[in-house]
Parts: structure tokens; C-alpha cells; sequence
């Protein structure tokens, strides 16, 4: 059966890793007899340059008719002196909120090949593999009211709202212990009950939740000690829950376990298991046009889609066993190399995941 993929390269090394995730879409389909058909859009800055909107109606109308969706990055110095409704980075957000994707898996896995890669000792990360769900359309990202105004003193002040309801709490929270149940049977869910009666609702609805996972030992933590102990002893978490702005931070810091932001891939998906894959970093300016960029967290994001969104873990796995091959190789981008590897490019680690995944057919 044909699948569609709307593929939304973005803005800065986005063009430059989706490349080699179509490399591996093309192998799929010419190799492995898949039938994954891509029809590319704009989103985000580039959107913004063509269309004046980061978030044009012709990209969330094929993303909306498309089974899945590809994206690469958003955002960059050039649009940053826009008003904040057409910053690239709403065109990412515009669509988790249309395509209501609350639900961000952002797994961080350390390959043993990379262990040299991590800035922490081997022994704290080697085996690392946990994964954080984040909420993704709800809290301070889209809480109202937001904005800017002058006060009564005449001084400049900006606003934003922490607010979930029940229902955003409790979906999410289905989703933390469900992956729990299909892993090591562990949900620690991440707050700060002891500042926002936010969280504290937040900590509640966990906890009432969890009565219907009774084999699920569910765990609390501030977020404040979650992003110590993730450097301290990371391998201590199974499945983190946390909200929309603890989990990007709490992402980033779990990424660098694994070598390299350029490692983590993510799946955001509604609630019929539709989603948007993408890598957990962004637009990466400081190293764009270079060729230089880590393009794995891309490739597993395409593994993410199959197993999730195309029901083929087959694909999925043999992905994944294609990046392992690579690295086994020793090709590595300038992010995750190390003394006795061989320094590579974006498009000659694609190809390199390319032919050891024809050579597994
Ligand atoms: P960033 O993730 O783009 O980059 C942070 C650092 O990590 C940089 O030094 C970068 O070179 C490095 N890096 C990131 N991805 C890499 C890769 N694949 N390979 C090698 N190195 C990589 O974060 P930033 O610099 O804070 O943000 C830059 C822009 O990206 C901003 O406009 C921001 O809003 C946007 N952003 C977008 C997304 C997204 O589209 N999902 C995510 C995060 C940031
Ligand atoms: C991410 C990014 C986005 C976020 C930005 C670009 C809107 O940092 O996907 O992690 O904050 O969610
Ligand atoms: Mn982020």
C-alpha cells in the first residue's frame, strides 16, 4: 500500500539532513519493495521568504492529507527580528496544534559505538536508553493570555500562562504509562508541585491515572532535580512524563548522553497514532551550508515513522541496523567524532547508512 509523506525540509541544516533521509526512502522503496511517496512543502523561514507566513495553508493542507510528516528544522538568525506570529518557529508549532500532536516520544539511546562521543565517563551512560514524553500542545507554549504590554509604572512587561486542564494531563499521562508497560515497567513524571499549582494538578491526575497501571511504579521528581540526576546517573529512568517546556529542556540535556544532539530523532503523534517526525534539534545556524550536519537523528526519525505511523517495525529495525552499521564502520560527522574514527560529511554518513542498509536486503 502506498504511503504518503509530506516532508517539510525547513530552514537551515534541514534541507541538508532530510536530503539523506530521502536517500534512505529511495532505498526502501527501490530494495525493499516499500511504497513511501514524498511530496515536499515549505514551512518556517523559508515559508516566510516565499509565502510571508511561516506557515503557509497549502503545507498544513498537505500535511493534514499526507499519512505522515517529515520535518527537519525551523528557525534561524535572518528571522529573528520578526514579531513572534511570523518567526519560522510558529509554522512548527502552528502544526503540532492543527494536527493536535500532543504527545512528543523523544527516545535518547546511547550507541555503544559512541560511548568515546559522550562528554560524561562511560560508566555513567554506557547501556543508556530512556525516553521522555513531552506534552506538546498545551502549558506555557500555547497557555493564554501571552503577550507584551507596558504597566501602570510605564515599564515594559511580557507575559505568558501555565495552564493544563485535566483532560491534556490525563491523555498524556495514558501515553507515559502505556510506553512504561511496553518497557521496564518504570514512569518517573517530572514537575515543580512544589511552585505552580499547575504541576501540582499535573502530580494529581498522574497519580490517579497510575491506579490503572498497577504494574507501572510511577516515581515523582522536580524538574529542577530531574535535569541534575539526568546528568548525575541517568541510567536510574525508564519513561520521563513531563510538560511542554521541562520536556524541550530536558530533551536537550538527555541528547548529550548519547553523544550529540544530532542523535535524538522524535515522534509526535494524535491520538490515533498520525504523526510528525523530526529530529529533537534545530536549525543548527552556526554549522548550516557546511555539510557537516549529523544527519542519524533524521534517519531514525524516518525509523520512528515506520514503526509508529506505517505499522513496519521490519523497516524500522532494519534502519536502525543500518545506522548501527555505519557507526560500526566507523564513519562519524564532527559531532560524534572521536580519536581512531573517520570524520565524514552529512551526505557521506547518509550514504554510508545507504549502503549498509542494501547490503542487509
Ligand atoms: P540547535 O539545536 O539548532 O543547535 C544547538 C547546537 O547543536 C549548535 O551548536 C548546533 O551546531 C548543534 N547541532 C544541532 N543539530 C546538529 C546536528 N544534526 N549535527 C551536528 N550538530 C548539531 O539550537 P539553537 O542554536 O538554540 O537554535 C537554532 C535555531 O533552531 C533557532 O531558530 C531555534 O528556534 C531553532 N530550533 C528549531 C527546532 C526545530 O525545528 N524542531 C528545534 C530547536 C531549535
Ligand atoms: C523543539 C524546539 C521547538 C520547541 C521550537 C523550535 C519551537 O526547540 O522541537 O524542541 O521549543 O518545541
Ligand atoms: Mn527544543
Amino acid at each position: 500500500m502506498t504511503q504518503k509523506i509530506a516532508v517539510l525540509p525547513g530552514d537551515g541544516i534541514g534541507p541538508e539532513i532530510v536530503a539523506e533521509a530521502l536517500k534512505v526512502i529511495d532505498c526502501l522503496n527501490q530494495d525493499f519493495g516499500l511504497a513511501l511517496e514524498t511530496e515536499a512543502a515549505l514551512i518556517g523561514g523559508a515559508a516566510y521568504d516565499v509565502h510571508g507566513t511561516p506557515f503557509p495553508e497549502a503545507t498544513l493542507a498537505l500535511a493534514r492529507a499526507a499519512d505522515s510528516v517529515l520535518l527537519g528544522a525551523v528557525g534561524g538568525p535572518k528571522w529573528e527580528p520578526l514579531n513572534y506570529a511570523l518567526r519560522p518557529e510558529r509554522g512548527l508549532l502552528g502544526l503540532r496544534a492543527e494536527l493536535e500532536l500532543f504527545a512528543n516520544l523523544r527516545p535518547a539511546l546511547l550507541y555503544p559505538q559512541l560511548e568515546a562521543a559522550s562528554t560524561l565517563r562511560p560508566e555513567v551512560v554506557s547501556g543508556l536508553d530512556i525516553v521522555i514524553i513531552r506534552e506538546l500542545t498545551g502549558g506555557i507554549y500555547f497557555g493564554q493570555p501571552r503577550g507584551r504590554r507596558v504597566n501602570d509604572k510605564g515599564e515594559r512587561e511580557g507575559f505568558n500562562t501555565l495552564i493544563y486542564s485535566e483532560s491534556e494531563i490525563r491523555r498524556i499521562a495514558h501515553i507515559g504509562f502505556q510506553t512504561a508497560q511496553k518497557r521496564n515497567k518504570r514512569l518517573c513524571s517530572v514537575d515543580k508541585a512544589n511552585v505552580l499549582e499547575c504541576t501540582e494538578l499535573w502530580r494529581e491526575i498522574m497519580i490517579e491515572v497510575g491506579q490503572e497501571y498497577p504494574d507501572v511504579a510511577l516515581s515523582h521528581m522536580y524538574v529542577d532535580n530531574a535535569a541534575m540526576q539526568l546528568v548525575r546517573a541517568p541510567k536510574q529512568f525508564d519513561v520521563m512524563v513531563t510538560d511542554n517546556m521541562f520536556g524541550d529542556i530536558l530533551s536537550d540535556c538527555a541528547a548529550m548522553l548519547t553523544g550529540s544532539i544530532g542523535m535524538l530523532p522524535s515522534a509526535s503523534l494524535d491520538k490515533n497514532g498520525k504523526g510528525m517526525y523530526e529530529p529533537i534539534h534545530g536549525s543548527a545556524p552556526d554549522i548550516s551550508g557546511k555539510g557537516v550536519a549529523n544527519p542519524i537523528a533524521t534517519v531514525l526519525s524516518l525509523a520512528m515513522m515506520l514503526r509508529y505511523s506505517f505499522d513496519d517495525a521490519a523497516s524500522a529495525d532494519r534502519i536502525e541496523q543500518a545506522v548501527t552499521a555505519a557507526l560500526d564502520a566507523g564513519y562519524r560527522t564532527a559531532d560524534i567524532h572521536s580519536e581512531g574514527t573517520r570524520k565524514v560529511g552529512t551526505a557521506e554518513m547518509g550514504d554510508a547508512i545507504v549502503a549498509a542498509l542494501r547490503a542487509s536486503r
